[in-house]
C-alpha cells in the first residue's frame, strides 16, 4: 500500500510541461453553481497545476492570465462539445452540462497526450446516447465475478459512501460514462429492498454524487419483488393487482429518487423469476415496467441473457447459443419505447471468441443496446493481461445486413440505424475496492478503454491504449511502444493458451479460471464442445442445430460453410475432423497443438517485455503487476498442457514438432 488509500487511475496528472502562465476562468451561459460546471472547473484546476504547475484561479490572477472560457453554444450536439486553444487560451463550447465535463476532460487528456494548450482541438459527441456501466456487487460486499477486492458500494448489506465513491464518479464522468447501475443483475435478499425505504437516503445520496459527474444511477430490479417485497402471490405481468403494486412502488422510489434514471432487470435466467412462470411473454414483462416508469422519465433495461439452464449433453437439438433469437426475436416492433434490450455480445456468455448475437440488428424495429463484458470472468480474472477493446472493436465493426446502409452493430446500437434515441452499450466493469481498483493495474486499460470507446465507437485500439498508457504512465516513446503493443497483442495470446477456434468453455466450472476440458462437457449448461476421437466442435448448421441460420443471408451462408466460415470460428459452427486442413496448410489437430505452444511462449513474452519496464514504473506498482505476470505462466502452461494431452489422447495424433505432451 502506498501513502493514499487507492490510486487516482488515469487522473493521477503526471507533469508534462513546466507552464509560465497562469489561467482564469470565464462562464457563459453557465453557472458555477451547478456541480456538473464547478466539478469541471476543479477539475480543470486540479489537472493543469498538476501537468504545467500553472496556477488556476490562483493569487497571481494577472491580466495577463490565460483563459479558459466556458461559452454555451446550442448548435454543438447533446452530451458533444468543441474545444479549441490559442495564444489567450482554451474555449470549451457545449449545448449542455455533460458536454463542458467532457470538454474539460478532453482538454485535460490532450494536454497529458502530449499537446500544449495553444494546440488543443477537438469536436466530439457521443456515438452512443446510452453509456453503461454494470457493477455486479451484492449487498453483502461480495461481487459477482469480481476479481478486485469487495464491493466499495456495499457492506454488510449497507451503502458505503464516501471520498471513493467520489473518486469513482469522477472516473466515470472522465471517459464519458453517463449510467451505471450500481447492484447485481441477480437481485437477492437486501438488494431487492433497494427500492425501499430501508435505502432511499443513501441510494438517493449516491444518485447525487453521481449526477455531480454527469452519471445517471440506476438500479437492478427483482422482477418477483410484488411476491418478495410486497406480500402478493403473483408478479404475473399482466394481473391487475400487480400493476397497480408497482404503479404505487415506482411513485414512491421517484418521489425519493428523483435522479434515478430507471430499472436493468434479468428475468427468467438462470434461476431468476420472470414473465414466463405465468405463460407471459418477454415484452409483457418489460412492457408493464415501462407504462409504469413512462411518467417518470424513466427506462427499463431488459436483458436478453434468456435461455435453458437444464439442458442434457445428449440432446444435440437445444442449443442455447440460440435461445436469445428465439425469445425475443418474434415480438420485435412490440416494446415500448422506453424499453431498451440489452444484448450481450456473443450468443453464448463472454468468451474470448463468439461469433456476434445474431439478435443485433436481427431485432428491427426494438431499441437494443449492447453489453460486454470488462469482469475478465473468462479471460483471465484480471491475473492475465487481457485488453479487450480490440473484442469489443470486432463487435462494433461486424456487419450484419439488417440494413443496405449503417448495418453494423455500432450502428445499430448508436441507434443510426433505426433512428432510435434509446440505445447504446454496457459493460459488466472490472472494478472493486483494491487499493488499484482493478486487481491487476493493467486492466484499467479495459475500464477506461470501454468508456472512450462507448463515447466515440471510431477511436482505435490503439488510439485508447496509448492514451491510457500516456496518463497512467507517461512513459519514454520507446517504453511506451513496448506497453502498447503487449496489449493490443494480449487478447490473441490468451485466445492462442485457451480454448481453439472459437469454440470457448473448456474452463473450471463455476470458477472460470484455468483449464478443464470436459469441465461443463456433460453438464445442464449447454456449453459443449462435443470433441470425441476423430473431431471436435458444434454443428450449428442447417444440418445441424440452425444456430447459423438466424442471420441475415450474407452471414448464415458464410458460417454454414466450414470453407467460408472465418477459420477463428470454425469449431463454433462446425464439427471438424482433427485432420482437416486450415488455410494455413495445418491439420486441426496441429494447429491446437502450435497455438498451444505459441501461445504460453508469447506470454512468457508478455512477461519479459514487463521487465524492460521496471526503471520506469513506480517500484510498488511494478512488483504488482509482475506477481500476476508469474501467475498468468503458470495459468498459460496449465492450459497449453491440459488442452494438448486432451487432444493427444483422443486423437492419437502426434505433434509434428515432436514437442512434450504430457
Ligand atoms: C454468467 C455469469 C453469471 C451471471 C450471468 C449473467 O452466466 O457466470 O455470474 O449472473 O452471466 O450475465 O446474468
Amino acid at each position: 500500500m502506498g501513502t493514499t488509500k487507492w490510486t487516482q487511475l488515469w487522473l493521477d496528472y503526471h507533469e508534462v510541461y513546466k507552464g509560465e502562465g497562469s489561467w482564469k476562468t470565464v462562464l457563459t451561459g453557465f453557472s458555477d453553481e451547478s456541480p456538473i460546471v464547478s466539478n469541471a472547473l476543479l477539475e480543470f484546476k486540479r489537472g493543469m497545476e498538476k501537468l504545467t504547475g500553472e496556477q488556476v484561479n490562483g493569487s497571481d490572477n494577472s491580466e495577463n492570465a490565460l483563459t479558459l472560457e466556458i461559452t454555451k453554444n446550442d448548435a454543438i450536439p447533446a452530451e458533444g462539445y468543441h474545444i479549441s486553444g490559442s495564444d489567450k487560451g482554451i474555449v470549451v463550447e457545449a449545448s449542455d452540462e455533460r458536454g463542458v465535463l467532457y470538454g474539460v476532460f478532453a482538454i485535460l487528456r490532450q494536454i497529458a497526450c502530449g499537446k500544449r494548450a495553444i494546440e488543443v482541438s477537438e469536436s466530439a459527441s457521443p456515438s452512443n446516447p446510452l453509456r453503461m456501466m454494470n457493477h455486479w456487487d451484492n449487498m453483502d460486499g461480495s461481487i459477482e465475478r469480481g476479481y478486485s477486492g469487495q464491493s466499495f458500494f456495499f457492506e454488510n448489506d449497507e451503502i458505503i459512501i464516501d471520498d471513493r465513491t467520489r473518486d469513482y464518479a469522477r472516473f466515470m464522468g472522465s471517459i464519458g460514462i453517463n449510467g451505471v447501475v450500481i447492484n447485481n443483475v441477480n437481485v437477492k435478499s437486501a438488494a431487492s429492498y433497494l427500492i425501499t425505504d430501508r435505502y432511499f437516503d443513501k441510494v438517493a445520496k449516491l444518485s447525487e454524487i453521481f449526477n455531480e459527474y454527469g452519471v445517471k444511477l440506476f438500479l437492478s430490479l427483482n422482477f418477483a419483488s410484488p411476491i418478495e417485497i410486497g406480500g402478493l402471490d403473483s408478479c404475473d405481468p399482466l394481473d391487475k393487482k400487480v400493476i397497480s403494486w408497482w404503479e404505487n412502488k415506482v411513485k414512491e422510489v421517484y418521489d425519493r429518487l428523483p435522479l434515478l434514471g430507471g430499472f436493468l432487470v434479468k428475468a427468467d435466467s438462470e434461476g431468476r423469476p420472470g414473465p414466463f412462470t405465468y405463460g407471459r411473454t418477454q415484452a409483457d414483462g418489460a412492457n408493464m415496467l415501462g407504462d409504469v416508469l413512462k411518467p417518470y422519465g424513466g427506462i427499463v433495461i431488459w436483458r436478453c441473457f434468456v435461455y435453458n439452464c437444464t439442458q442434457d449433453w445428449r440432446d444435440t437439438k437445444t442449443d442455447r447459443a440460440r435461445a436469445g433469437y428465439d425469445y425475443f426475436k418474434p415480438q420485435d416492433g412490440a416494446y415500448n419505447d422506453n424499453v431498451v434490450l440489452q444484448i450481450k455480445n456473443g450468443p453464448m456468455d463472454f468468451q474470448i471468441r463468439e461469433p456476434v448475437s445474431p439478435l443485433l440488428g436481427g431485432l428491427q424495429h426494438t431499441n437494443q443496446m449492447l453489453e460486454v463484458q470488462i469482469a475478465q470472468e473468462y479471460t483471465g480474472h484480471q491475473i492475465d493481461l487481457c485488453y479487450l477493446i480490440p473484442l469489443f472493436k470486432e463487435v462494433l465493426d461486424f456487419h450484419t445486413h439488417c440494413a443496405s446502409e449503417k448495418d453494423t452493430v455500432a450502428d445499430v446500437v448508436s441507434g443510426r440505424t433505426m433512428g432510435n434515441k434509446l440505445a447504446g452499450m454496457a459493460a459488466v466493469i472490472n472494478t472493486g475496492n483494491d487499493f488499484n481498483w482493478t486487481g491487476n493495474d493493467l486492466a484499467a486499460a479495459n475500464t477506461y478503454g470501454f468508456g472512450r470507446l462507448s463515447f466515440d465507437t471510431d477511436l482505435s485500439s490503439e488510439e485508447i491504449a496509448r492514451e491510457w498508457i500516456r496518463l497512467t504512465f507517461n512513459l519514454p516513446k520507446e517504453k511506451e511502444d513496448i506497453l502498447c503493443n503487449m496489449l493490443l497483442h494480449s487478447r490473441e495470446i490468451y485466445e492462442k493458451y485457451s480454448s481453439p477456434l472459437g469454440i470457448g468453455w473448456m474452463v473450471t466450472p463455476n470458477d472460470h479460471y484455468g483449464p478443464s476440458v470436459d469441465g461443463y462437457e456433460y453438464s445442464r449448461w449447454g456449453t459443449y464442445h462435443r470433441a470425441d476421437h476423430l473431431g471436435i466442435g458444434v454443428d450449428r448448421t442447417d444440418k445441424g442445430t440452425g444456430y447459423a441460420q438466424q442471420y441475415y443471408k450474407e452471414n448464415a451462408e458464410m458460417y454454414n460453410d466450414p470453407q467460408k466460415c472465418p477459420e477463428e470460428l470454425l469449431l463454433f459452427f462446425h464439427h471438424i475432423p482433427y485432420t482437416w486442413k486450415l488455410k494455413t496448410g495445418k491439420s486441426l489437430i496441429q494447429h491446437i497443438y502450435d497455438s498451444h505452444f505459441e501461445g504460453e511462449e508469447q506470454a512468457r513474452g508478455l512477461a519479459s517485455d514487463w521487465d524492460k519496464l521496471k526503471d520506469n514504473i513506480p517500484e510498488e506498482q511494478f512488483d504488482r503487476v509482475k506477481h500476476r505476470f508469474d501467475l498468468q505462466l503458470a495459468n498459460a502452461r496449465e492450459w497449453r498442457d491440459q488442452v494438448n494431452s486432451y487432444f493427444f489422447r483422443k486423437s492419437g495424433i502426434a505433434d509434428e514438432k515432436g514437442r512434450t505432451i504430457y
